[in-house]
């Protein structure tokens, strides 16, 4: 019986204890780009690890706790991780964002 609901499916991706704050950790699930997580200030965000400008590793950026901004290795380009908005050149494609949910210590991807 279905109540027309729609039931999202969840994929572990980490322990909440495995994202050091004010850092990020690459994941990578079969069959998807790899995605990242950011630690800011015990605030957790999911975003694409792909920057949208090249193909560098946005865990590997540079991290701005107080902006909740991520900027680029490689050319300095930066997103807002709340919304994936670009925020600094070159970038001027938005960052996919990922909703999660966090209970038993994990945080799951909820898409
Ligand atoms: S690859 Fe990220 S700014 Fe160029």
């Amino acid at each position: 019986m279905s109540d027309g609901g729609v039931i999202a499916s969840e994929t572990l991706l980490c322990a909440q204890s495995d994202v050091p704050e004010g850092g990020a950790v690459k994941i990578e699930l079969a069959g998807r780009p790899p995605l990242a997580i950011f630690n800011i200030k015990g605030t957790f965000f999911v975003t694409d690890d792909t920057c949208t400008h090249g193909e560098a590793s946005l865990s590997e950026g540079e991290i701005d706790t107080d902006e909740c901004v991520v900027e680029c290795p490689w050319h300095s380009g930066a997103f807002e991780l709340s919304t994936g908005k670009p925020c600094g050149a070159p970038c001027t494609i938005a960052l996919r964002i990922h909703r999660f949910a966090l209970h038993d210590g994990g945080i799951y991807l909820l898409d």
